[in-house]
């Protein structure tokens, strides 16, 4: 079926990414926006029609993905698993390295066939849509696309998708600005024992890899009132655990003038809510403070976790990366997490084949891995970002050296992975079981330290903290017995 839409030449007022802009910071006061509303002529638009979202990325990501699906259910929408069925597609993209970014062009690929046999609706969000290069892709090699919206402005999804089906054209709506906050867009959560619960937004540490201080704008930190008040009311509802998301979660408040609270504060109060688990993620080397261990330390709900991304062990690549610690300042706080914090379960995030990555800076790195004994990491090849200090820089190493040296490093990690589970082998240990397991006719969910452990039990386990005996250590995952 084919069926008419506006050239672009002829559609007006789109507001389109702008990198330069993007990078501005400025100590302009941040807004708390609450008067989120889904009018009435909106609330129809979905009726009778089915809507899919697919998430890309981070934590982060899967929140937003709450607020996305929650605003579609808001304007009538219900949802649906299968593109097959969709009438709605929103894609929540994230820029973080070259291969999230392929899939999700690979996604639109597909979407333009299925386009051509029935009106579906596409939409694209989240941190592609605020890269200027990616948005002149969609207008120049996707015209099949919907609506494009930025991170900074989710909240007007509703709005977004009106406009561009009123206009029959592409809508492109991306605010390349500092940020504001934004307190009341609906959730619809995706578990009801676990939840995502946001502390801050954006970013002002501007490694010169990454892209995130541009796609999400500055370092924001929601008022304490809020944070614990979603925590309390997830309580009351039964929630078991919660996430604390941010950045940099760890200079929580920094950025709040004459906020004389901190994330330590903020942990213990957290704490006080009497929520079961708490996690946080991501922290940064620079700004954990000796109180903030000792609040983990001394809080059984605040969880023996801390994802600790050291990215490099050479303090040469370290600089160029402008991470600003060192690898020794780095390996003084691991030393002192491990030895304040019992059971401290320690993962972090590598980049191998940064530019200027010498066969000696590599090797830094595998001795940092060697001296901190990760229980997991995230490993990555450096990945070019358009906009971003080091896309300048100088690279010289062939790709199939930056693999080698990815697989080098993993067989290390995985090592200590197994290493790190087959402590546990026997013991009986606490599991938030929450969903079936993979494996056919288990249960899974997390230790208090953050270890992924595949249960036999009764489906009505699902939800509850149950004492697990470990009967089997693999390098990504434990299986136990319930022992109650
Ligand atoms: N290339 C590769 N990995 C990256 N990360 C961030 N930017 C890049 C990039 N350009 C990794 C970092 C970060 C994690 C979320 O993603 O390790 O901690
Ligand atoms: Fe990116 Fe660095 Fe900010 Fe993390 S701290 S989001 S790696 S700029």
């Amino acid at each position: 079926m084919c069926y008419y839409r506006l050239e672009f030449s002829e559609v007006k007022n789109m507001e389109k990414p702008n990198l330069k802009d993007a990078r501005i910071r400025t100590h302009n006061k941040v807004n708390i926006i609450r008067n989120f509303k889904i009018s009435d002529e909106l609330k129809e638009i979905g009726k009778n029609k089915k809507y899919l979202v697919k998430t890309y990325g981070c934590q982060m990501n899967e929140r937003d993905s709450e607020n996305i699906c929650a605003m579609l259910e808001g304007m009538g929408y219900t949802r649906t698993n299968t593109i097959d069925n969709a009438d709605l597609v929103v894609l929540n993209t994230c820029a973080i390295r070259e291969n999230a970014h392929n899939k999700v062009f690979g996604m639109l690929g597909r979407l333009k066939h299925l386009k051509e046999e029935r009106p579906i609706m596409v939409g694209v969000c989240g941190c592609m849509a605020q890269e200027e290069v990616v948005v002149n892709e969609i207008m120049t090699k996707n015209k099949h696309v919907d609506f494009v919206l930025g991170t900074h402005n989710l909240h007007r999804l509703p709005e977004v998708i009106k406009n561009s089906i009123d206009k029959n054209a592409l809508e492109v709506e991306v605010w390349s600005k500092e940020g504001d906050i934004i307190e009341d867009i609906p959730i619809k959560r995706e578990s009801k024992y676990k939840a995502w619960v946001n502390i801050m937004y954006g970013c002002d540490k501007f490694c010169t890899y990454c892209i995130v201080p541009y796609t999400r704008g500055k370092q924001r930190s929601r008022l304490k009132e809020d944070i614990i008040k979603e925590v309390s009311d997830l309580v009351s509802e039964g929630y078991q655990e919660v996430t604390l998301l941010g950045q940099n979660v760890n200079a929580y408040g920094k950025d709040i003038e004459g906020y004389n609270y901190n994330m330590a504060n903020l942990l213990s109060d957290v704490a006080k809510t009497g929520i079961k688990r708490i996690k946080f993620v991501t922290s940064h080397p620079w700004d954990f403070t000796d109180d903030m261990i000792s609040v983990i330390r001394d809080n059984e709900n605040v969880l023996p976790y801390v994802h600790l991304p050291v990215q490099s062990g050479s303090n040469k690549i370290l600089k160029l990366m402008g991470r600003k610690y060192t690898r020794e300042s780095y390996l003084e706080l691991v030393h002192k997490l491990r030895e304040n914090i019992p059971n401290l379960c320690l993962t972090t995030d590598i980049i191998v084949g940064f530019p200027n990555e010498t066969d000696e800076d590599f090797n830094d790195t595998l001795s940092i891995v060697n001296e901190c004994k990760y229980d997991q990491a995230y490993t990555f090849i450096y990945s070019k970002r358009v906009g971003t200090p080091a896309a300048a820089m100088q690279d010289s190493i062939p790709l199939s050296k930056k693999e080698e040296r990815l697989q080098v490093l993993n067989e290390l990690i995985n090592k200590y992975s197994l290493e790190s589970n087959k402590k546990l082998l026997n013991k009986v240990v606490d599991v938030l079981i929450d969903c079936k397991s993979e494996k056919e006719g288990m249960l899974s969910g997390y230790t208090s330290n953050n270890k992924l452990v595949n249960v036999c039990a009764p489906i009505s386990y699902i939800g509850k903290i149950a004492k697990v005996k470990i009967t089997e250590c693999k390098t990504w995952s434990l299986d136990g017995v319930l022992d109650e």
